[in-house]
């Protein structure tokens, strides 16, 4: 059912559906604390600057507080509650967060970086970006330039290069 500005939708989310009737102006962000009660993604800057309500939308990053949860419909989207990842256990033999608020977004941005990585994607610190190049090697300055999208207020940033280097390796 539709009026001019709510439609009911389906949400994939950590392989459950669920139907929803939304505001279209309703952030995806918004619906999966708000509807769905997933409040792993966190609220930060509600701007795409920081990162933390970081999601994965067919297993690609995406900041969900700029995502339109219409725009979603018949995505899979991947909140940190349905990630199993050896980055998890990573962050924390490396202590790689304090207070904690900008981690889920962290690990859901490494793991989609990783992904990226993998595919060849390159970085603006990548030297050789020609279509045939293999994939660069991920050191420290390739990973802060792929994680620069998200922010940590508390300065975790070297536990994090750390881990996130250790798993891939
Ligand atoms: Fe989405 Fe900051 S809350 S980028
Ligand atoms: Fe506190 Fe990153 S651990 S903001």
């Amino acid at each position: 059912m539709t009026n001019d500005r709510r439609s009911a939708i389906s949400l994939r989310v950590n392989d459950v559906t669920h139907r929803l009737t939304v505001d279209h102006r309703m952030t995806l962000l918004d619906a999966l604390r708000e509807e769905i009660g997933h409040t792993g993604p966190k609220k930060g800057c509600d701007h795409g600057q920081c990162g933390a309500c970081t999601v994965l939308l067919d297993g690609r990053r995406a900041v969900s507080c700029l995502t339109l949860a219409v725009a979603t419909e018949g995505a899979e989207v991947t909140t940190i509650e349905g990630v199993e990842h050896p980055l998890q256990a990573a962050f924390v033999e490396r202590d790689g967060f304090q207070c904690g608020y900008c981690t889920s977004g962290q690990l859901c941005s490494a793991i989609g970086m990783l992904a990226e990585h993998a595919a060849g994607w390159p970085s603006a610190v990548t030297a050789d970006v020609s279509p045939d190049s293999s994939p660069p090697h991920l050191d420290a300055s390739e990973v802060r330039e792929r994680m620069s999208g998200n922010l940590c207020r508390c300065g975790a940033y070297p536990a994090i290069v750390g881990a996130i280097i250790e798993v891939a390796g």
